[in-house]
């Protein structure tokens, strides 16, 4: 089917308690990987391109590939652009068919941030594009953040609800403990925190950084508003790790279709997995989205299809 918005995506799972995944795709195998995993959970999906990605792959390639991965796919498929770096590339993007955008601005002064997003939001209202942005910061590991770098850097509540207010932002990045990048699940979030900002903002609130975080966590997490959760380092791990084991087994190979198909069927069992601790396995069903109220079902399902 066509690409969909994320804005009925993540409304939905608001209302239904569950999570989408936001996977992160740099090639063709990870599309398809994540695509195959989608449809045979029966879960929506978002598949994000950071800049990182349009760098490597060029923007017209990773838009026609996500597009062709939508429209052979029965289960809704978004399109978003992840740390959208300026109010340019937000505007490139959307020219290009982007179902969703996120401007990162979380590491500009607090003014500079709500204004850039809110002139994006401006831009991207009347059309329909819903605009995700962050406000405190989730740190990298490649910094060597400490714990207290961490807490530092956390969501503060009462801001995020002036930030939401004066931005008519879609949905909000939150920094609740995560790191990005991180190599192994070991991190837990901070729930309480996750509490007091759903109790400011009644928008879906987005889990950057999730490879580190353990599964119970954003279960957890899912349960008090977090409704996006974005996935990259996990899937890269697995593709890479796959590779190499290709590689070990068939060291005289010359297609590589032969190392690249297990990478994509590595990529597929992790994404299958997360879309499980996610919830967002079997909410696709033939009217609609299984956990959201009776009234989404029917009213939104044309829009979808
Ligand atoms: O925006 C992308 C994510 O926040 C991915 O984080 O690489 O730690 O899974 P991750
Ligand atoms: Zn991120």
């Amino acid at each position: 089917m066509p690409l969909v918005t994320s804005k009925e995506m993540l409304q939905a799972a608001l209302e239904g308690h569950f999570g989408v995944g936001a996977f992160n795709a740099n090639n063709m195998e990870q599309i398809q990987g994540i695509i195959d995993a989608a449809v045979e959970e029966r879960s929506p999906v978002i598949l994000q391109v950071s800049q990182g990605a349009i760098d490597y792959a060029g923007l017209g390639y990773a838009t026609a590939m996500v597009k062709t991965a939508a429209q052979e796919a029965d289960v809704p498929v978004v399109l978003h652009l992840d740390h959208g770096s300026s109010y340019a590339q937000n505007v490139v993007c959307l020219r290009a068919g982007f179902t969703s955008l996120m401007f990162d601005g979380s590491k500009l002064p607090y003014e500079e941030n709500m204004r850039i997003t809110k002139q994006i939001v401006e831009l991207c209202n009347p059309i329909g594009i819903p605009v995700e942005a962050e406000l405190g910061k989730v740190l990298q590991s490649r910094d060597n953040v400490s714990e207290d770098d961490v807490r530092a850097a956390m969501t503060d509540p009462v801001q995020a609800r002036e930030f939401v207010e004066q931005t008519g932002i879609s949905s909000l990045a939150v920094a609740i403990g995560s790191v990005h990048a991180m190599q192994s699940a070991e991190a837990e979030l901070d729930i309480e925190r996750v509490k007091a900002i759903r109790a400011q903002v009644n928008i879906p609130m987005v889990l950057h950084g999730s490879s580190g975080v353990k599964d119970e966590s954003i279960a957890e997490a899912i349960q008090h508003g977090i409704c996006k959760i974005n996935v990259a380092t996990m899937l890269n791990q697995a593709f890479i790790r796959a590779l190499i084991q290709a590689h070990a087994d068939m060291p005289d190979n010359v297609d590589p279709r032969k190392w690249l198909s297990l990478s994509r069927d590595a990529v597929k069992e992790v994404v299958r997995h997360k879309m499980r601790v996610f919830g967002s396995s079997g909410q696709v069903t033939g009217s609609g989205y299984a956990s959201a109220p009776k009234s989404f079902r029917t009213a939104e399902l044309g829009h979808l299809e």
